[in-house]
């Protein structure tokens, strides 16, 4: 079997702290290679004083053998922060309004995929696999065809990929596009995605599919496909299972006792639909006075990308947002809204998605979703929650079935889905999750890596 070399922006390196990474890439990508092993390479999450970063560390754990750089204070502000999570992340996530472009930052964006493959060149043999994750690093695979490599080379993006109409607001859509052409097989989380990328591809005369899973653009032939990534769903269920009995998942039991509640888990990012999902809490309440003071919702959400303005902002909005809820609703006796802006370790978290009644998951925009998942995944099958899920998560396509799908925009029908949710029949309630828990298990994190590993070498 040939080696898999893994490259993306994030890395969950192992930290003396042991500290959990939020985040779908890190999370599944680590579940999938543990199983596998190979090299991870990617950014260390540090800058380096001067212009000069140090050596790759290497660092090994079980069978992966982490290759982490650090980047110059210049390379993360313009490609990072500037480039990648200022105009790809709202483009992708059709935000066009929240996008920024600026030419150091463009420019910056390309040259730091360079110095990724000068960096990553040294390690590789010819028969390794490579297998590039996400937005930050598109333009990989041309980087290093230009240097020479011929390896088979995939590329899986974790967010939506946006319809022609909004990617061409970019002004350098066209080395986008060129970038992706360059991989022997590039991966989208559904057929939406895929759709909205052959439309692209169309729009401009750049290619256009050819049948087989097969495109054609910019004088190069590539594979594309739909690979929704999931969960270690057997696993995690398990975790779940065990969790009920930690000291702190049973202090969060007794501290809703007589009180049914609805969890919210996210990145504190604008894509999550947060402040809307708050409004149809309150709708909620206000518009069902049975459930005053009989419900808690508890909002987790650690800090994410705080250096970028929007996210910034957005961090004082939700704590105000969550306040003003507490402070229109509570009773002396009563927190409707419990706010937590920390990570959570992986135990508690799923300690806590098994407490809940209702896993309320309602993003604007979501590549995936796997929180929806590990909602889903860590209920007790006597007695399981509700999920109530927005349609405009990857997730929705896959648990259409079981779970109650929202348009995350429509405030009253949210408000009127948590209804339904906590009044729901139990029959009812256990054949929804069944559907999606069955799904689950056949669809889990391994087979989203074997799939798509298969077809790059195929
Ligand atoms: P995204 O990748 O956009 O952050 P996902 O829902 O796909 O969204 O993935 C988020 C991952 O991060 C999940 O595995 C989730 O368990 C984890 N996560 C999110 N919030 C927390 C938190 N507060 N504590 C621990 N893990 C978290
Ligand atoms: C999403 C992206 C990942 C990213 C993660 C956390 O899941 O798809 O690429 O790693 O968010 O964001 P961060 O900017 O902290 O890496």
């Amino acid at each position: 079997m040939s080696r898999l070399v893994i490259v993306s922006n994030r890395v969950p390196a192992p930290t003396k702290e042991g500290a959990a990474s939020a985040g779908g890439l890190a999370v599944a990508l680590k579940a999938a290679l543990e199983q596998r092993g190979g090299i991870w390479m990617g950014w260390s999450g540090k800058s380096s004083e001067n212009d000069e970063p140090g050596p790759l560390s290497l660092t090994e754990e079980g069978k992966i053998t982490y290759a982490l750089t650090d980047l110059t204070g210049k390379d993360v502000e313009e490609y990072y922060h500037g480039f990648a999570n200022r105009v790809l992340w709202p483009i992708c996530h059709y935000r066009l309004d929240l996008a920024e472009y600026g030419r150091k930052e463009m420019a910056g964006y390309f040259r730091v995929n360079r110095f990724f493959a000068h960096r990553l060149a040294p390690l590789l043999r010819p028969d390794d696999i490579i297998w590039v994750h996400d937005y930050h690093l598109i333009p990989l695979a041309a980087e290093l065809r230009q240097m020479g490599f011929k390896n088979r080379i995939g590329f899986f993006l974790h967010i939506p990929w946006p319809p022609a109409d909004v990617l061409y607001t970019m002004p350098v859509h066209e080395e986008i596009m060129h970038g992706l052409a360059a991989y022997d097989l590039v991966g989208f989380q559904t057929d939406h995605d895929l759709e909205n990328f052959a439309g692209c591809l169309r729009r401009e005369d750049m290619g256009d599919a050819i049948g087989d899973g097969r495109f054609t653009a910019h004088g190069k032939v590539f594979k594309g496909g739909a690979y929704g990534i999931s969960i270690e769903t057997a696993a995690f269920a398990e975790f779940a299972k065990k969790a009920s009995s930690h000291h702190l998942v049973q202090r969060a039991r007794q501290s809703v006792k007589d009180r049914d509640l609805i969890i919210g888990v996210d990145r504190l990012d604008y894509s999550k639909g947060i402040t809307q999902r708050l409004d149809a809490f309150e709708r909620f309440i206000v518009n069902n006075p049975a459930h005053q003071r009989k419900v808690t919702y508890l909002q987790i959400t650690p800090k994410s990308r705080s250096e970028v303005p929007e996210y910034e902002q957005m961090q004082r909005t939700v704590a105000e947002q969550a306040g003003r809820v507490n402070g229109a609703l509570g009773t002396v006796d009563w927190v409707p809204v419990r706010y937590i802006n920390r990570s959570v370790s992986r135990p508690i978290l799923a300690g806590l998605y098994r407490l809940a009644e209702v896993g309320l998951v309602t993003p604007l925009r979501d590549g995936m979703n796997l929180v929806a998942k590990e909602y889903v995944a860590a209920q007790d099958p006597e007695d399981p929650g509700v999920l109530v899920l927005s349609r405009f998560a990857g997730a929705a396509r896959e648990l259409k079935k079981g779970a109650l799908l929202v348009n995350p925009y429509d405030i009253e029908g949210t408000a009127n889905a948590l209804a339904r949710a906590l009044n729901m029949p139990l029959e009812e309630r256990q054949e929804r999750w069944r559907k999606m828990m069955d799904h689950l298990l056949v669809h889990d994190v391994s087979r989203w890596c074997q799939d798509f590993l298969d077809d790059l070498v195929a």
